[in-house]
């Protein structure tokens, strides 16, 4: 009952809010109040200019080997060997130098750019460990803030490239709660997924030799400060642009867009996961030195990064994935020079039983997490863009996609954002999406009253059931429970009222 012709429904997403254009002006970075942001930016703030490569600060590497900062490749107290001469020396002189042996004709004419971009990249690693100041960990129930250089990170990348941040390749350390970063896993297998993932990487690492990039990227974790009392919320839904086609990173361009994520940041991304997260990760590929200072997610806490970059195209998904070329990416950056693009990474819960997923307490846990991704307390509603989302937690966690939609959109309401829902394909959900939003918005429901209804459908249609689905679905239970419980007392206070 869908017309093939009809691709989006509610509101046009030209009326929905962006970046920068809805932001408010952003407070000098050396100017952050308490200077708790420019103790962990990295920069120095006063040389901050527009277009020119940002200096570190402080100037020269300060060796921290503790259990509050990243443990860096270059300290002293790494017991491995330090890689970089040995990767300049061997790397690049022998083995241009053993090529060249055998083919001396040929040392005119034969052209070594590439081997020279790796080259490059190690010098990379040398700016880094000249100018670093220690990054800190961003543990669990912190609310904390890392601003870095795209240039940094493209250092600590090309680090986790090589495998040389210290006692990250077992799970049996001090950082078993963190993601991996090295790559070693990314090297392993011969998967063609693997050489897809690899060209993806390849292009970030040409892209920034080749030129540096000059801005910034901030890191921020947060938790739920004070849990929502959901049930009492009188709030109402916000605006629904809702479509079958685009992408959230392509038409949720300065939105706040979402990452369907792991509770490990990045999830299978340095190894064989290749689905929305691990797909975002590796076109802006700035996202994955979260991995290296994110702990594990909690369950009110979100990850919110501002400023990355796309370096790369591609096409397919998971199994059909393809890299398909450089990406210029022409995203207007901010008054802190950071991309305007802002990622918020919240875990959805993984259901292996269709019905769990009804619970209370786990819907209370998706709209508490959603909220903490979307929810901006300092912030006015009308600065805020809104949410592009999706089908959060739908695919490989088993959710769904009616009920995961209907809690965003009761979680934007809360935090006072309008929603573009991109259902990836399908219209049925479109359609069906689209009418329980008009149903509810033009009934005036509130989100306590829609919390309300979730309980209810949990309490009378789920918990008995025997069999693995619910024989009522969710929408017909609350059309049935609006239309019958109000409709009648509504045309009654009606014709009172006339
Ligand atoms: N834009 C909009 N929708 C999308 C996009 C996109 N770019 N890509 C996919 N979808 P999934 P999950 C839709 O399975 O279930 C990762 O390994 C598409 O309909 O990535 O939350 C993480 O690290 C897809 O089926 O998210 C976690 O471990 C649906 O979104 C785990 O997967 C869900 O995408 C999270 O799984």
């Amino acid at each position: 009952n869908v017309k093939p012709e009809v691709k989006w429904l509610g509101t046009p997403i030209s009326e929905l809010k962006r970046m920068p254009t809805c932001g408010r002006e952003l407070p000098p970075l050396k100017d952050i109040p308490g200077r708790l942001h420019h103790r962990n930016t990295v920069i120095e703030t006063d040389l901050l200019q527009d277009g020119r490569v940002p200096v570190p600060f402080p100037a020269k590497f300060m060796d921290t080997w503790d259990d509050v900062h990243v443990k860096m490749p270059c300290s002293s107290s790494n017991l491995f060997p330090i890689v970089d001469e040995v990767i300049v020396h061997i790397s690049i002189d022998s083995i241009k130098n053993a090529i060249l042996k055998y083919n001396a004709s040929h040392a005119k004419k034969w052209d070594f750019t590439a081997l020279n971009l790796y080259c490059t990249k190690v010098n990379i690693i040398n700016i880094w460990y000249d100018s670093c100041s220690p990054i800190p960990l961003l543990k669990a129930g912190t609310n904390q803030s890392i601003t870095m250089s795209q240039e940094q990170v493209a250092c600590l990348l090309a680090n986790a490239f090589f495998c040389t941040f210290p006692r990250r390749n077992s799970r049996k350390t001090e950082y078993c709660n963190y993601p991996d970063i090295n790559f070693f896993r990314l090297f392993e297998g011969s998967s063609s997924k693997k050489i897809e993932k690899l060209k993806t990487l390849m292009c970030y690492f040409k892209s920034v030799t080749e030129e540096k990039p000059t801005g910034l990227v901030t890191f921020t974790r947060r938790s739920l400060d004070k849990p929502v009392d959901w049930k009492s919320s009188q709030t109402e839904l916000t605006k629904l642009h809702i479509t079958c086609e685009g992408t959230i990173e392509d038409d949720g361009c300065g939105m706040l867009q979402v990452d369907f994520a792991n509770k490990f940041v990045g999830g299978g991304v340095t190894g064989t996961g290749l689905v929305q997260e691990e797909i975002r990760f590796l076109i802006n590929p700035e996202l994955i030195v979260s991995r290296l200072f994110t702990e594990v997610l909690g369950h009110n806490e979100c990850l919110i990064i501002t400023g990355t970059q796309q370096y790369s195209k591609y096409t397919g998904y998971a199994q059909t994935y393809k890299w398909a070329g450089s990406h210029q990416d022409t995203t207007p950056r901010d008054d802190w020079q950071r991309k305007c693009t802002e990622i918020v990474a919240i875990d959805a819960l993984q259901f292996r039983n269709f019905l769990e997923q009804f619970q209370p307490e786990k819907i209370n846990r998706e709209l508490n997490k959603a909220y903490c991704g979307f929810a901006r307390p300092e912030e006015q509603s009308q600065n805020l863009a809104a949410v592009a989302t999706g089908n959060w937690g739908c695919g490989v966690f088993g959710g769904d996609a009616r009920l995961k939609a209907l809690l965003q959109m009761l979680a934007a309401a809360e935090a006072g954002r309008d929603v573009a829902y991109f259902t990836f394909g399908d219209s049925q959900l479109m359609t069906d999406v689209h009418n329980m939003h008009a149903f509810l918005t033009q009934r005036k429901i509130s989100v306590g009253k829609v919390y309300d209804l979730l309980r209810q459908y949990y309490n009378s249609v789920c918990k008995s059931c025997l069999s693995r689905r619910p024989d009522v679905s969710l929408y017909s239970f609350i059309y049935q429970q609006v239309g019958s419980s109000l409709a009648p007392n509504d045309s009654d206070s009606d014709s009172a009222r006339h």
